[in-house]
């Protein structure tokens, strides 16, 4: 028996932000963005979009795909979000939907990786996306991992499939309103997030969990450190430091980033996590066709690489596009891969990601 990934899906809001048009509102510039991170644009939410409209968009393309949907030609998954002119026409956004929905009856859970859920903690976004899918049998939850949701879902996907016979398929999510919780005038982090979503549906398979024709999800690392808690954090609201009656209060939620130490943080997690799912599953890095990192900075990424003699050519970063979606970042990143057709069965795909907590982790998949 193989945990396999069958669909993937992405949801990008249609409005995009390039760096020139961010310097105009605050002080910085294209050059000091794309030199110190690689970030070219983001993709920001409209106002009346939250982080479960994105999830349920990124879904029901990840459902469709597994469901078998005939894509129409030239659809990229891309835009397929607040823009009526691009992406699916009306006619096959109905079709679409009606796979997703059908598929969506089939799903045993939904496990849902934000840090910008829809609300502060009750109810769980994934419940929202449970309802609004019609996926009456799913049990859903969210994961609280920041950006390492997604690789944390995967796992904990896999284990609850594992443990029970009965359940089959699992749907998990990535995805962030980060535009909406972060101080658009200070320029160490307005500048590098945006929104997004991404998911990936994990089946039960027939398939063989070991051996030279092994399938499906191999081993996760999964990792924290919580004496770096307060590097990237939410102040304000929750318990700790809820708001108080009468109080006024001159900003938003907003988050906080000691971006030095996260910086050397990741490059030490990326680093001993490839090193360590390399050895435990006892491959070389020339087996592994594709490394997918978090995208939070395309520097993180290029010092890990040079460290472990690892060429840039096998990571693949869409960062300039979409800057940082935290937990969205990895399933967008499959899904681009996954539908340009850039994963074949059978390659070797390491996840690899890091952030808030501090967590770290990564996943070694054959595809
Ligand atoms: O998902 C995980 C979340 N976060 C991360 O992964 C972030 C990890 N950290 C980083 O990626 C990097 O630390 C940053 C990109 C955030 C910052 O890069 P840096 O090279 O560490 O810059 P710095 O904070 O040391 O700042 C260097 C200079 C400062 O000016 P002075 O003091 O040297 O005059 C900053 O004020 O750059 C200035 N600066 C900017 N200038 C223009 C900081 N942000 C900006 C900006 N535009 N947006």
């Amino acid at each position: 028996m193989a945990i396999e990934i069958t669909g993937t899906g992405r949801a990008i809001p249609f409005r995009r932000i390039g760096n020139d048009e961010l310097a105009e509102k605050i002080d910085t510039s294209d050059e000091w963005i794309r030199s110190h991170t690689g970030i070219g644009a983001r993709h920001i939410a409209d106002e009346n979009t939250a982080c479960s409209d994105l999830a349920l968009e990124a879904a029901k393309n990840a459902l469709a795909m597994a469901a078998g949907f005939q894509w129409p030609a030239g659809f990229s998954g891309f835009d397929t979000f607040g823009d009526p002119a691009a992406g699916l026409s009306e006619g096959d956004r109905a079709d679409r939907d009606k796979a997703a929905a059908e598929y969506a009856g089939t799903i045993d859970l939904i496990l849902l990786g934000t840090a910008t859920a829809d609300y502060c903690g009750c109810p769980p976004t994934a419940c929202i996306v449970q309802d609004k899918l019609g996926a009456g049998q799913a049990a859903a939850m969210d994961i609280s991992a920041c950006c390492t949701g997604f690789i944390y879902g995967l796992e904990t996907a896999a284990g609850l499939l594992n443990i029970s016979g009965e359940r089959k398929r699992a749907l998990v999510i990535g995805s962030e309103v980060l535009s909406r919780l972060i101080d658009w005038d200070d320029r160490s982090t307005a500048v590098l997030f945006g929104d997004g979503a991404g998911a990936a549906v994990l089946e039960k398979t027939s398939g063989a969990s070991a051996g030279q024709d092994r399938r499906g999800l191999l081993r996760s690392i999964l990792g924290a450190d919580g004496s770096g808690r307060e590097s990237l954090i939410f102040r304000r609201g929750g318990s700790r430091n809820p708001f108080k009656a009468g109080e006024v209060v001159d900003k938003p939620i907003r988050l906080e980033m000691n971006g030095q130490e996260v910086y050397y943080f990741a490059v030490k997690a990326v680093t001993m996590t490839i090193e360590k799912l390399l050895k435990q599953e006892g491959v070389t890095i020339d087996e592994v066709s594709r490394i997918v990192p978090h995208q939070a900075n395309a520097r993180i990424v290029q010092a890990a690489g040079k460290r472990l003699r690892i060429p840039m050519e096998k990571f693949f970063l869409n960062i300039e596009e979409y800057a940082n979606t935290s937990a969205a970042s990895i399933p967008i990143a499959l899904d681009e891969l996954n539908r340009k057709g850039e994963l074949k069965k059978g390659n070797l795909i390491m996840t690899i990601g890091f952030g808030g907590g501090l967590t770290y982790g990564g996943n070694l998949i054959v595809w």
